[in-house]
């Protein structure tokens, strides 16, 4: 497994499993057979009501607790520092963990002050609840100000990144800062798949676009959590370690994507720079 390396030590995964509506058995399985076929990353959220059977496939797995980056993030409803502490204390009751790999502030949310949140997110670090910080949805003016807030580094902004999406701008501050990027829609929620560009590349490789796709992540030095509920799958996202992509086939994935190539409007999304 490769590694994206963030200042404050933190070695995360370069392929995750993404979890966002894995519901149930359904889930537990899928983290169970994920981590049996080799992931070492699970992405989860309180939001997507999923830690308890996330929790349940890790066990499950029988792989050791120690080998597995477990993420979780806290809803926009729980920034007030109590509420964020309660919550992250209730999601490892629920994954039955006493730490995450790492807990991210989930999107930005300006009806209370960062300062607070980032103190209370410090906080729950130094609490040993878990042993990264970050943040999620984070614009380049909002990193720059959470990491002149936070006491604690932070090891990451999880954003959406994929060929269609132009996301330089953020790649640039988050260097700077000494943040791992981790993209989610990494796959453009299964769009790239009928993508040409990235099968006629796949074809040179013996490779299927989404492979590619996330290889043109991870040589980015970006960490990219697929979500798939299919079990076969499974190891297409993964097996992309094996392969290369020349700076010519990484420059024609590049051309595919603008600023304005967001998947999702969330509503509550801040003002992209
Ligand atoms: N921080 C945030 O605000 C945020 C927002 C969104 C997502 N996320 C995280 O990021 C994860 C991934 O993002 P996402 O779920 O939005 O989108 P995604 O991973 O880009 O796409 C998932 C979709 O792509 C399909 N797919 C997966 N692998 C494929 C492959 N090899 N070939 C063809 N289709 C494939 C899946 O269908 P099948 O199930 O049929 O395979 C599913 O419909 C989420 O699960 C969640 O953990 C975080």
């Amino acid at each position: 497994m490769h590694f994206v390396k963030a200042n404050d030590g933190a070695r995360i995964p370069a392929i995750g499993l993404g979890t966002w509506e894995l519901r149930g058995r359904a889930c537990a399985r899928l983290v169970e057979q994920a981590l049996k076929l080799g992931y070492r990353h699970i992405d989860t959220a309180q939001v997507y009501e999923n830690e308890r059977e996330v929790g349940e496939g890790l066990r499950a797995s029988g792989i050791k607790r120690h080998e597995v980056f477990v993420t979780t993030k806290v809803w926009t409803t729980h920034f007030a520092p109590n509420d964020l502490e309660r919550s992250t204390k209730e999601s490892l009751a629920k994954l039955r963990l006493s730490e995450v790999d790492l807990l991210l502030l989930h999107w930005p949310n300006p009806q209370v002050p960062l300062a607070e949140t980032l103190g209370a997110l410090s906080h729950v670090r130094q609490l040993g609840l878990s042993r990264h910080i970050g943040v999620s949805n984070f614009t380049v003016a909002l990193i720059k100000e959470a990491v002149a807030l936070c006491k604690e580094p932070l090891a990451c902004d999880q954003v959406e990144y994929h060929p269609y999406l132009d996301q330089g701008k953020v790649l640039e501050e988050c260097a700077r800062q000494g943040m791992a990027v981790v993209a989610y829609s990494p796959v453009a929620k299964g769009r790239i798949k009928n993508e040409q560009t990235l099968a006629r590349i796949g074809q040179a490789h013996g490779k299927t676009a989404a492979q590619v796709c996330l290889r043109w992540l991870v040589q980015q030095n970006v960490s990219a959590i697929p979500r798939t509920s299919k079990i076969e799958r499974l190891s297409e996202n993964i097996e992309i370690f094996d392969f290369e992509l020349s700076d010519d086939e990484m420059k024609q994935i590049f051309r595919l994507g603008s600023a304005r190539g967001r998947l999702t409007d969330y509503g509550f999304a801040p003002k992209w720079d």
